[in-house]
């Protein structure tokens, strides 16, 4: 008999008992279901229950270093604007202009003031609301009523996070003892030196369990990062909304083997002076810190089969002021210009195989435990009642 296309064994698919077999230990789990990589219902959950509340990496706040400095995004279809105010402050605001709601801002540069496109209504960098052309002639205006709406956002490390809850916990709450942990390699005194972006063809959680095992690593990486050697990355025990893993080695991680880079950041001490840390803060962020500089790997959701990528580059203060910092550099680039886009690749083949009819929950080997996280922390946001008592 012909195998019939997958479904799902409840009409809808939010009901815990379809996800029974994720929910089981790691040797014993199933993957999620393919329809939750490809279903723009349960995309909108996710939308709804977990970026809406999460406190999102928005990259680090060197990239607007001056009063006035300002970037854009859009993150989950919200458009945001992110600013450095006259005092300092970097702040950030709904990009809605509280005329008729246009965007007030776009791309990103240095600015005075916002000036909205459609019929000039002005916003101070911290907001206020300075100037609306003819609107004295309308009755009970009150300027200090007509701010651009301001969204949360929070600093670690010179790390910026946004958060559209405005009950959410602070960010503290959500990193848990991440900044404790990775205390030792000063991401404070880092600049990022190079911010490049890619669009994916694929949904936000094939990128992210790519990111977080390493058991694809001999096939997809084999002539290229295979040849750095050592023992399996090892699940760590976290506190917070982050998982990780830590890789023991010699070396940097950045390079390619053969290659020689800067030396290593002297603050360093423990488990990050002997290999390197990958976390995942929740949703959607990755760090790869080795001994010699971080980069990051931030996602923003854009549908359910596509996803914005963005690689940041950071390293010490001290090694970006050396003379041959830019000649040097280009190795790490090569590295990363190298695997991302092997990643990238087999994350949209993935993906359109993830989107066939056939396709159907797998089983996971023991090198995948943070996909079993991963699929498992999305669930119990997603659903009702994730057990299915
Ligand atoms: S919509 Fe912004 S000034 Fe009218
Ligand atoms: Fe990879």
């Amino acid at each position: 008999m012909l195998d019939q296309p997958y479904s799902p064994s409840e009409p809808d698919i939010f009901s815990p008992a379809i996800y029974a077999g994720v929910h089981r230990p790691l040797e014993d789990a199933e993957t999620l279901p393919p329809f939750c990589y490809s279903s723009e219902a349960f995309f909108r959950r996710e939308v709804e229950r977990i970026f809406m509340k999460a406190w999102n990496f928005i990259g680090r706040a060197d990239r607007i270093p001056n009063p006035g400095d300002y970037f854009t995004l859009e993150f989950v279809g919200v458009p945001v604007v992110v600013v450095r105010d006259n005092d300092g402050e970097v702040r950030a605001f709904a990009n809605s202009c509280r005329h008729r709601g246009a965007m007030v801002a776009a791309g990103e540069g240095n600015c005075r003031a916002f000036r909205c496109p459609y019929h000039s209504w002005a916003y101070g960098l911290d907001g206020q609301l300075l100037s609306a052309p003819e609107i004295d002639k309308s009755r009970n205006f009150d300027f200090a009523e007509y701010g651009l709406v301001p969204l949360r956002l929070e600093l670690w490390a010179g790390f910026m996070f946004l958060n559209f809850d405005p009950a959410a916990a602070p960010l503290s709450d959500w990193l848990g003892d991440l900044p404790e942990r990775l205390a030792s390699y000063r991401f404070e005194d880092m600049v990022c030196v190079r911010r490049k972006e890619y669009l994916l063809d694929c949904n936000w959680k094939v990128y992210v369990e790519n990111a977080m095992e390493a058991y694809h690593v001999p096939t997809v990486h084999r002539s290229t990062l295979q040849r750095q050697k050592g023992p399996h990355a090892q699940k760590q025990p976290t506190e917070g909304e982050w998982i990780a893993l830590w890789k023991e080695h010699e070396g940097s991680r950045a390079l390619l083997v053969g290659d020689t880079g800067f030396p290593f950041i002297e603050s360093l001490e423990g488990q990050a002076a002997r290999g390197s840390w990958y976390p995942l803060i929740y949703p959607s962020t990755m760090f790869g810190a080795t001994r010699d500089c971080m980069w990051w790997l931030e996602l923003h959701p854009l549908s359910a089969s596509r996803t914005k990528l963005i690689v940041g580059s950071s390293f010490p203060k001290r090694t970006v002021q050396r003379n041959d910092f830019s000649e040097i550099v280009q190795r790490y680039y090569k590295r990363w210009d190298i695997s991302i886009p092997e990643d990238n690749e087999i994350s949209k083949l993935q993906q359109k195989g993830l989107s066939s009819p056939f396709a159907r929950p797998g089983r996971l080997t023991h090198l995948e435990p943070l996909v079993h996280d991963l699929a498992n922390w999305v669930l119990d946001r997603v659903l009702d009642d994730p057990a299915g008592r």
